[in-house]
């Protein structure tokens, strides 16, 4: 093999955490070492300035830290006092963490479909699932739309069944931080909304983390309890069952730095993600943004016609493009969640999606050659 097929086949990394890390460098080094002289790991001045930064970035009156983003989905549920016969309304194409929470306090998932433009939620699925709640003598308590692959769903049509149906509103936006839904930016869309700072994920730290924003002042003063074991004015009071729910110190220092570049990254991102669809729509079928929406790019993902995805996905290994299926399993349908009840109608589209789609690499950090390389690879593998 000479050197130029070599780098032609190279492996090219599906996320490019190390590209960022080496463009942070110094900046990261001497944040993590300031924790590490400060010695307060616990809830240190960095983790206030973090929730200081992240309310400012989107707007919202209050940013809540907490250790993971599956903990700011719990807190709203825990601090709103959902539990048993209550029943919350989630898609069930999106990750599990969404309707684990549910059943975490007790509560019951009802799993309503998708829409096929944008993969969030569809309304029309969510009235069925209503009536399934209505039917099971279940008290529906909550809507948790999910903001998937970046895109953030339609609040201001939620917000309206919310209100007609006095539901309380949960965004899942752990993959849309920083994204806008008619010029408001995710952390004001919701009652609550939570998102996740996994490595991963647009905005990452290095390690689990995650955060809660809300302009609710009675429910932040709750979740802000819940999340260091329920306590009081005082140390060792406790008010109410809470948990280990803290977001550390050294995430936080992590986290500022990660944030002064971040604005930047999503313009990088997005860049990528018009090359891709310009260059395969022809072939493939693209994401959809809906009107007034922006997208934070956490997945660039293509629909496939269905049976093509396993040939598709070893032929682009095969190059050195790595690809990734997000979901093959719709959360209704996993072992965990399959006695849960749907929507009436079924949902048909998150099935449909789950056996056809196939995410591309994308992070802030893919120059041109190396996206020209993948789209390259993608249609040749689509025979265009
Ligand atoms: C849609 C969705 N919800 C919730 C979570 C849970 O976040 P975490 O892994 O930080 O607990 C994730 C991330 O993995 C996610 O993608």
């Amino acid at each position: 093999m000479n050197q130029h097929t070599r780098a032609a086949t190279a492996p090219i990394p599906f996320i490019d955490v190390a590209a960022q890390r080496r463009r942070l460098g110094r900046a990261i080094d001497d944040a993590v070492a300031r924790v590490l002289d400060h010695c307060q790991f616990i809830m240190g001045p960095e983790v206030r300035a973090a929730e200081a930064d992240l309310a400012a970035f989107c707007g919202a009156r209050h940013a809540i830290t907490c250790a993971s983003g599956t903990d700011a989905l719990l807190l709203p549920l825990m601090a709103r006092g959902i539990g048993r016969g209550d029943a919350v309304v989630c898609p069930g194409f999106t990750f599990h963490a969404t309707a684990e929470v549910v059943a975490l306090v007790g509560a019951t998932p009802i799993f309503a479909d998708v829409e096929e433009a944008s993969f969030n939620i569809d309304l029309r699925s969510v009235e069925q699932a209503l009536v399934v709640a209505h039917r099971l003598g279940l008290k529906p308590k909550a809507v948790i739309p999910v903001d998937l692959f970046g895109q953030p769903a339609d609040y201001d049509a939620i917000g309206e069944i919310a209100r007609a149906e006095n539901l309380f509103v949960l965004g899942d936006a752990a993959q849309s931080f920083g994204a806008l839904c008619r010029n408001r930016a995710v952390g004001t869309l919701a009652q609550a909304t939570a998102t996740s700072f996994f490595p991963a994920k647009p905005l990452g730290v290095y390690g689990d983390g995650g955060a809660v924003f809300t302009d609710d002042d009675d429910l932040a003063g709750v979740m802000r309890s819940i999340r260091v074991h329920g306590e009081g004015t005082e140390k060792y009071d406790c008010v109410r069952i809470g948990l280990n729910g803290r977001f550390d110190t050294i995430q936080a220092a992590v986290l500022i730095e990660k944030l002064n570049i971040f604005r930047d990254e999503i313009a990088a991102r997005d860049q990528v993600a018009r090359r891709y669809s310009a260059a395969l729509a022809d072939l493939a079928t693209v994401p959809r943004l809906g009107e007034g929406m922006t997208s934070v790019w956490a997945q660039y993902t293509i629909r496939l016609p269905r049976g093509r995805r396993d040939e598709f996905v070893a032929v682009l290994k095969g190059q050195g493009v790595p690809t990734a299926i997000h979901y093959p399993k719709p959360v209704h349908r996993q072992a965990a969640y399959r006695d849960f009840p749907v929507a009436n109608g079924g949902l048909p589209v998150s099935e449909r999606l789950a056996e056809e789609v196939v995410s591309l690499p994308m992070h802030a950090y893919l120059d041109e050659p190396t996206q020209d390389r993948i789209i390259e690879a993608v249609r040749r593998a689509l025979g265009g």
